[in-house]
């Protein structure tokens, strides 16, 4: 089963209570389960990470390149700061989603530029957990090339 890296930044442990009128109720463990059991139902296997650190964020992203076949990333607020992130990312050679909750576009002007975007191939933004199952669905498809819609 080729393997994927679902990996979550800063603050996303605090999901479920943390404004849940921007992210959400659902836990962050919720959505490790939801993601789990979908990767599963189309034949992918998920690693799920959380870090509020932003070196073992890196490692974590050193640590997927020949390990993994796709990766999902939600940097959080290093979404707008770290380019550190962009620089491992720009080592990882398979297929990249940036996902988040909230649609950072409606929200602060901070928010919304996202040094991760360059080297992703799609992000998915204002779905809230249900972006993470979007997501899946569309690395599984860049993973396996499929053409049909
Ligand atoms: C977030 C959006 C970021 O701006 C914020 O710092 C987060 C979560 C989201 O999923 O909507 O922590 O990445």
């Amino acid at each position: 089963m080729p393997k994927i890296l679902i990996l979550n930044g800063p603050n996303l442990n605090l999901l479920g209570t943390r404004e849940p009128e921007l992210y959400g109720n659902n836990t962050l463990s919720e959505i490790e389960q939801i993601c789990k059991n979908k990767a599963q139902s189309i034949g992918l296997e998920v690693k799920f990470q959380q870090s509020n650190s932003e070196g073992e964020l890196v490692d974590c992203i050193q640590l997927a390149v020949n390990t993994t076949k796709g990766l999902l990333i939600n940097p959080a607020a290093y979404t707008h700061t770290s380019v550190a992130i962009l620089d491992a990312l720009k080592q990882y050679q398979e297929p990249i989603i940036e996902i988040h909750l909230s649609n950072i576009y409606s929200r602060e002007p901070f928010r919304q530029h996202s040094y991760v975007s360059p080297v992703a191939n799609g992000v998915i933004c204002g779905f809230g957990a249900h972006g993470y199952l979007l997501a899946i669905d569309a690395i599984y498809r860049l993973i396996s090339d499929k053409k049909e819609v």
